[in-house]
């Protein structure tokens, strides 16, 4: 039987992705509580990197260790990857030897062709396209702090890109709407962000509109990884999409802002608006953790009760 992937948010249904959280918390409870839970002793997961990573790299490997197995990290330059050894066959092997892989890489051609050869459960943790992973801690983080997200307004102030075309995909599972402004020639591709109805999405040239109503307010880098060679183009671009105080003021009052993080103070977003009291990135860094156990051990372990 094909093992189950996590390439893209919708690769998971609304009910898998409702386990999944009542998984987070159950996982995260007990760990606040120093109490040891190993599902996964003696499992093996191989974490593939060909792009940078500070929360993804720590998430997953303080993960897998505390529900009793291991992870192997992989860097691009230190594997026959980086000698041009071809993904498939690295996949056949690699998936031999452990039980679940991570990928961080740049198209999702790459991690798909990848997942087509694999005996195992494969992750997603970020391609060019999407970033599912992240988008699982948000949305969890969102519902920790406000309850439901159904009904609500998201607005995404920025780039069209990994992380905003996966929130337009939560929108459909969660049943919210998404504001988006980007610059012009930076707009969503519907095709791209992987959604094929866009009646959760409405895009606004101006920034200031895309907040007004807004539930939470979210922004990203300029410049993603792999896109460096456009950054000095993209600052000019992106001057206006700065999230300010002002911007914050146009939101509902009790308005959240998040960021994956790593972020730029004075670009993308004001310190006083990251380091403010409406920020919640510090919550959203550490719930990568506690829905990534819950993923690990849903891929490995399938449901458990508990
Ligand atoms: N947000 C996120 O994925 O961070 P890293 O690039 O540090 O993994
Ligand atoms: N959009 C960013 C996210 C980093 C976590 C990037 O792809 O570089």
């Amino acid at each position: 039987m094909a093992p189950k992937h996590f390439l893209q948010l919708r690769d998971f249904s609304r009910d898998e992705l409702a386990y999944l959280f009542g998984r987070t918390r159950w996982i995260k409870e007990r760990f606040k509580r120093y109490e040891i839970y190993q599902p996964l002793r003696d499992r093996t997961l191989a974490m593939v990197f060909e792009k940078a990573s500070t929360r993804t790299r720590v998430s997953f490997e303080a993960g897998m260790n505390q529900l009793g197995g291991i992870a192997i990290n992989l860097n691009r330059g230190d594997t026959q990857l980086g000698r041009g050894e071809p993904i498939e066959d690295v996949a056949r092997v690699i998936s031999r030897m452990v039980d679940v892989v991570m990928i961080r890489t740049f198209e999702q051609t790459i991690i798909e062709r990848f997942a087509a050869h694999s005996r195992v459960p494969v992750i997603n943790g970020l391609t060019n396209e999407y970033h599912p992973c992240q988008i699982l801690a948000d949305v969890y983080t969102y519902i920790e702090h406000r309850g439901s997200i159904q009904g609500r307004t998201v607005a995404w102030i920025g780039d069209s890109n990994n992380v905003c075309n996966t929130w337009l995909q939560a929108a459909l599972l969660f049943d919210f709407n998404v504001h988006v402004s980007t610059p012009p020639g930076y707009e969503v591709e519907p095709e791209r962000a992987g959604i094929f109805d866009t009646s959760r999405f409405q895009s606004f040239s101006d920034p200031m509109q895309a907040c007004r109503g807004a539930d939470l307010v979210t922004t990203d880098v300029w410049t993603s990884m792999g896109f460096e060679a456009e950054n000095a183009e993209r600052q000019r671009d992106f001057a206006r999409w700065e999230v300010d105080e002002e911007m914050m003021a146009n939101a509902n009052p009790d308005a959240l802002f998040m960021h994956c993080l790593p972020a730029h103070r004075g670009e993308e977003v004001a310190a006083s608006v990251i380091d403010g009291p409406q920020s919640v990135v510090w919550d959203e860094a550490e719930n990568r953790l506690h829905a990534q156990k819950a993923l690990l051990e849903y891929l490995v372990c399938g449901r458990v009760s508990g």
